[in-house]
């Protein structure tokens, strides 16, 4: 079972289900049915219309539905089709950094790290040499990000190596202030946080959350009309709603840094990174947690 858990999954645009044994197919789909079929595409078309169906596993003729992975594998009969549901818009990756032996390659939109103040390779949470960066108080500068949407994703693993208010996993800006996308990871003072300024108008969740040191944890934090998320391991942890429509605008951020801040009287970051993806618009819990449980890039 664990096989199929690790199969990629073909993006696709159109309203449907994947079969985890990587065939697609629509529920709209034309043409003479047997009956086996046609009973198929009637249970697929059932969960679509359950908001909380995700998974659909086929025995013989007999169907169920599963809200999780989790729970089919709770469920999980040796021989089984199952079937993944496929939202319509689905999140589109548009900055990933890759760390591998002793490189890091920005492999989207070549968005490559530059002027690096003591960044040094080291392990990943794999035990890969080389294979993810060490910012020893230290930053990178990204090139412009100008590629954001109002909805987006950020995922990353981190390891931290000590407790600085303020220290920055990103901040993404124009300046202080000014359009800032930022995620401070744990201090004393200061959990972790995910700040997000309209022009110059803040919009925050903070946590409790002081992350164990030197030990990799996943981070996700999500942004969709008036909301933020922050996700730990795969499992939400907060969820603001900020009770305005939109909280974030769509512009060109040219001061955008890993591990510094746009406030000059903040530290710069001692922790390790690997694994930075950004998509344009929103990974579901479902997604989120498959992207902690993978193993590959
Ligand atoms: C799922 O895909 C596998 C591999 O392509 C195929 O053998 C199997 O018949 C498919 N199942 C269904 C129900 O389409
Ligand atoms: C569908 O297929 C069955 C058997 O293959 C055939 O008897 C029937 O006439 C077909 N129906 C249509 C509408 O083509
Ligand atoms: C890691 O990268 C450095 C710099 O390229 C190299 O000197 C070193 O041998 C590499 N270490 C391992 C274990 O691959
Ligand atoms: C997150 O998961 C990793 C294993 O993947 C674990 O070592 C770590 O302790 C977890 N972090 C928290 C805060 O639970
Ligand atoms: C949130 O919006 C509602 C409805 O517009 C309003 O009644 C409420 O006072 C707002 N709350 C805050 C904290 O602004
Ligand atoms: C963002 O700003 C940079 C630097 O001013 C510029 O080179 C780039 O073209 C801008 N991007 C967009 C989409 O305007």
């Amino acid at each position: 079972m664990n096989k199929l858990f690790f199969l990629s999954f073909l993006y696709c645009n159109a309203y449907g289900f994947e079969n985890l044994t990587n065939k697609f197919i629509q529920v709209d789909e034309h043409g003479n049915k047997t009956n086996a079929k046609l009973k198929r595409i009637n249970c697929l078309r059932k969960c679509l219309r359950l908001t909380n169906c995700m998974y659909v596993a086929f025995e013989f003729r007999d169907c169920s539905f599963f809200s999780s992975f989790e729970s089919f594998k709770f469920f999980s009969p040796n021989e089984i089709d199952l079937y993944r549901k496929v939202e319509s818009k689905r999140p589109n990756l548009v900055y990933y950094w890759v760390v591998q032996n002793a490189k890091i390659k920005e492999i989207m939109n070549k968005n490559d790290l530059y002027t690096p103040s003591n960044m040094f390779y080291t392990s990943d949470r794999f035990g890969k040499s080389n294979s993810s960066f060490h910012l020893d108080n230290g930053y990178v500068i990204l090139p412009p990000i100008d590629k954001l949407d109002i909805a987006f994703t950020i995922l990353a693993w981190v390891k931290l190596h000590s407790y600085k208010d303020n220290q920055r996993l990103l901040d993404f800006g124009n300046g202080e202030r000014s359009d800032n996308i930022i995620i401070s990871l744990s201090g004393l003072q200061t959990s972790l946080y995910f700040y997000i300024y309209h022009g110059s108008t803040k919009y925050s969740i903070n946590s409790n959350l002081i992350l164990p040191l030197f030990n990799w944890h996943h981070l996700g934090f999500v942004v969709t009309g008036g909301s933020s998320y922050i996700y730990l391991n795969g499992s939400l942890l907060l969820h603001k709603n900020h009770n305005v429509s939109n909280i974030i605008r769509k512009i060109n951020r040219t001061k955008s840094y890993i591990g510094k801040s746009n406030w000059a009287s903040n530290p710069n970051v001692d922790s390790e990174f690997d694994d930075i993806k950004i998509y344009n618009g929103v990974l579901t819990q479902y997604e989120i947690k498959d992207e902690y449980l993978s193993n590959f890039l």
